[in-house]
């Protein structure tokens, strides 16, 4: 019988080592390999760029939570993001992207590959029409990102991909918010999934990285590819570090996703606050779907001001257990003030984050507490 997802996470591609016994896969702090002879390899691994052991643990995990078949391991989200996009598109490809996309993935798409003669287009993912409308013949790209960062918009990923599948394109989901705890997009349609592994699956805001998981042979051939040849991998302890964070995905997203519901309540209807984008939320515009396709809200919360840029910026800077930073996913609650933090990129263009919203990740602490830290931030305490 095959494992359920909580025990995958522990166990999946790792088997204790068979020199010492060791309960825990090492880190092979290697760059090399000793050969037997010439080109004659002892274990498969030849140089580090290529494979190595520590990394192929974290690639096979990887794919095993998201239902995939392949899983490739990488530097950072974005160097995940750019070996996909090299992998599929060449100048005059059109790619498809969400309207409120990751501030770092528009920019790369828009300013680094545009710049090689690659085309886009942002829209509203949730007008299904709006979607099919921008499709054009060089499309080959849909790239959708559910829940959204920083507005938490929820994207219905089995239509998309039937959309993009009608018209030959291949469509891409960003699972970095929700986690395979709480979202499996491959099991709606999507052809690839991609993470900044830095957030929930590292969950302990101390190592960058990120993945690709991918069903078809021949683009996980291309992208393993790239891989090698232009060398965005994942180093072996920041590998170790996000496999040993896997381990406690599944609690740790649980107690996300309560404290998270808790706080986005208490801060609902709070007079300083115009609205609270939380899918957890019954008023959520995505509220129904975000049911349908995932297995909890998420931890990130983000909050629009009554008060404008001011209140928001005050808001902001007067918390104590909630720390100013930038990233999201790790077990310490982090507050950021996207148009000025994370989504500072996108000032100017159709993306821009407006100026009275603040991004919570809600961590794993106690409840009561971080609620107490909200309250002395709020105007009025
Ligand atoms: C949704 C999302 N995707 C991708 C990235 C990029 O990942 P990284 O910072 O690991 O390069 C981020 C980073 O914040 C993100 O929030």
């Amino acid at each position: 019988m095959a494992n359920k997802f909580d025990t995958i996470a522990i166990h999946a591609g790792q088997a204790f080592d068979p020199t010492t016994g060791a309960v825990i896969p090492p880190i092979y702090q290697t760059s090399t390999y000793v050969q037997e002879s010439i080109g004659n390899l002892r274990g498969g691994y030849e140089y580090s760029r290529g494979g190595n052991p520590t990394r192929t643990v974290l690639e096979s995990l990887l794919a095993a939570l998201e239902g995939g078949k392949h899983g490739l391991s990488f530097a950072s989200g974005l160097a995940a993001e750019d070996t996909i996009l090299r992998a599929i598109l060449k100048p005059g490809d059109h790619v498809v992207l969400g309207n409120d996309v990751y501030g770092g993935t528009h920019r790369l798409i828009n300013q680094v590959h545009g710049a090689w003669g690659v085309l886009n287009t942002t829209v509203e993912m949730s007008d299904l029409t709006a979607v099919e409308a921008a499709i054009r013949p060089e499309t080959k790209i849909l790239w959708v990102e559910t829940p959204s960062n920083p507005l938490m918009k929820i994207s219905d990923i089995a239509a998309l991909s039937e959309i993009a599948h009608r018209y030959g394109v291949i469509a891409i989901v960003d699972n970095t918010f929700a986690s395979p705890a709480l979202q499996h997009p491959l099991a709606f349609g999507a052809d690839v999934v991609v993470h900044s592994t830095t957030k929930y699956l590292g969950g302990h805001s101390d190592v960058l990285g990120g993945a690709l998981i991918i069903n078809d042979d021949e683009l996980h051939e291309k992208a393993k590819f790239l891989q090698f040849a232009a060398g965005p991998v994942s180093a072996p302890l920041d590998s170790w570090l996000t496999v040993r964070g896997i381990k406690t995905l599944s609690v740790r997203m649980e107690r996300h996703c309560k404290n998270a519901q808790a706080i986005a309540e208490f801060l609902d209807g709070h007079p300083a606050i115009e609205h609270v984008y939380y899918p957890g939320l019954p008023g959520h515009p995505g509220h129904e779907l975000a049911k349908k396709q995932m297995s909890g809200f998420g931890g990130m919360i983000s909050i629009a001001f009554a008060g404008g840029a001011v209140a928001a910026r005050q808001f902001a800077e007067s918390m104590h257990l909630f720390q100013l930073a930038e990233s999201l996913g790790g077990v310490e609650s982090l507050v950021n003030y996207p148009s000025e933090m994370t989504h500072a990129s996108v000032r100017g263009t159709e993306l821009e984050v407006p100026d009275n919203i603040v991004r919570l990740s809600v961590g794993i602490e106690d409840v009561e507490d971080l609620i107490a830290d909200l309250k002395g931030a709020l105007p009025g305490a």
